[in-house]
C-alpha cells in the first residue's frame, strides 16, 4: 500500500514544507502577513486553518494573539503535537488528522476566519472554496497564500523530481546500494555507480544528492557493525526520497498560473466573498532580489 507522503513529511518533526528562506528576511514578511490577520481577529475568535500540516499558520496566529480557538484541519495523519520536537504556542490548537477540507466537520455560519497557506489548493478547488465559505460566519474573514506556478517554491521542483528520480532509477545509486546490502555486489562495483552518478553532467544538489550520498556512507559504516540497523536505514531513505518525490509532484498539480488563480477568485466572488486583496505575493516586492512567493487573497464574507 502507498503511504501517503505528507504523512512521511509531517511525522518526521517540520514544522513547515515550501517556505524559501533565503535571509531570515524572508520568513519574516510571510510571517507578518499571517500576524496582521491575527491582530484584526478578535479575543477568542474562532479559526480553522485548512491543510494545515504541523501547525505553521496556527502557530504564526497564535504568536500575537494566545486566546483564539484554532482548529487545523489536514487529510494526512498529522499528529504534530507527537511528532514535533518544539510545538510551544501549538498545545491549544485542536488538530484534526485525516479530515478532507472538501467536508468540513462545522456548522455553517459558525466560524470567524478562514486560513491556509498553500493548503487549500491541494484540495478540488470547487468543492474546498465551497466548504470554506460555508463555514464563515457573515463578515468573517479568510486568507489564503498559494502556490503560484512561476514561484520561487514551484519552479525548482521540476529539477529535484529529476534528481531524485535518478537517484532511484535502476542503474543509480540506490539500486547500488540496496543490491550492495544484500550481498549481490562488491564496494568497488558500488563506488563505480556512485562515480559514474556524480561525473554525468546532470547538476545534482547538496540538499538531495549530497544526504543521499551522506546516507550510503553511513550504511556502508553500519554494514561492518549492524547489518540489520543498515537496512533500516536503507528502507528509511527509499521511502523518503519516494515520498518526497511524490510531494513536488502534487506541488506542481497544485500550482495555480494566472488564470487559475482568476477563476478561484471568481468562484469566492460568486460564493458570497467580497474580495479586498488578491495579487501576487513578493518578497522585497520593490528590490531587484525580490522573490515571488505565491498567491494573496485575502478576503471577507458579505
Ligand atoms: C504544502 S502542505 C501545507 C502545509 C501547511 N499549511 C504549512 O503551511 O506548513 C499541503 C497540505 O495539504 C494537505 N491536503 C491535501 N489535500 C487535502 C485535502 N483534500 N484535505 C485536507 N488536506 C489536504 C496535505 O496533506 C498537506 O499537508
Amino acid at each position: 500500500m502507498d503511504i501517503d507522503p505528507w504523512t512521511v513529511y509531517w511525522q518526521a518533526d517540520h514544522l513547515e514544507s515550501c517556505i524559501p528562506s533565503r535571509t531570515p528576511e524572508d520568513s519574516k514578511e510571510i510571517a507578518a502577513f499571517w500576524q496582521e490577520c491575527a491582530i484584526t481577529l478578535k479575543d477568542g475568535a474562532s479559526v480553522v486553518d485548512l491543510a494545515c500540516g504541523n501547525g505553521a499558520i496556527p502557530k504564526q496566529l497564535l504568536s500575537v494573539n494566545s486566546t483564539l480557538q484554532i482548529c487545523a484541519v489536514d487529510k494526512a495523519e498529522i499528529s504534530p503535537l507527537e511528532y514535533l520536537s518544539q510545538t510551544g504556542e501549538l498545545a491549544s490548537v485542536r488538530f484534526l488528522p485525516a479530515t478532507d477540507i472538501c467536508e468540513l466537520p462545522f456548522d455553517d455560519n459558525s466560524i470567524d476566519a478562514v486560513t491556509s497557506q498553500f493548503g487549500i489548493e491541494y484540495a478540488p478547488l470547487k468543492a474546498a472554496c465551497q466548504a470554506a465559505v460555508r463555514v464563515l460566519k457573515p463578515g468573517g474573514m479568510m486568507r489564503l497564500l498559494m502556490h503560484h506556478a512561476e514561484s520561487e517554491i514551484v519552479k525548482p521542483a521540476s529539477a529535484t523530481i529529476a534528481e531524485i528520480t535518478r537517484l532511484l532509477e535502476q542503474q543509480g545509486p540506490m539500486k547500488a546500494i540496496e543490491s550492495f546490502v544484500s550481498g549481490n555486489i562488491t564496494i568497488e562495483q558500488l563506488e563505480t555507480v556512485g562515480q559514474s552518478y556524480l561525473q554525468a553532467e546532470i547538476p545534482g544538489t547538496k540538499q538531495v544528492s549530497g544526504q543521499v550520498f551522506a546516507g550510503i556512507d553511513q550504511i556502508i559504516e553500519l554494514m561492518k557493525t549492524n547489518p540489520a540497523q543498515a537496512e533500516a536505514l536503507l528502507v528509511n531513505m527509499e521511502k523518503r526520497l519516494v515520498a518526497d518525490r511524490s510531494r513536488l509532484q502534487q506541488l506542481q498539480s497544485a500550482a495555480l498560473d494566472e488564470q487559475q488563480a482568476d477563476s478561484v477568485a471568481k468562484e469566492f466572488s460568486e460564493l458570497g466573498m467580497d474580495i479586498d486583496i488578491f495579487e501576487q505575493f513578493l518578497i522585497n516586492g520593490q528590490q531587484e532580489d525580490c522573490a515571488l512567493i505565491g498567491w494573496k487573497i485575502s478576503a471577507h464574507k458579505a
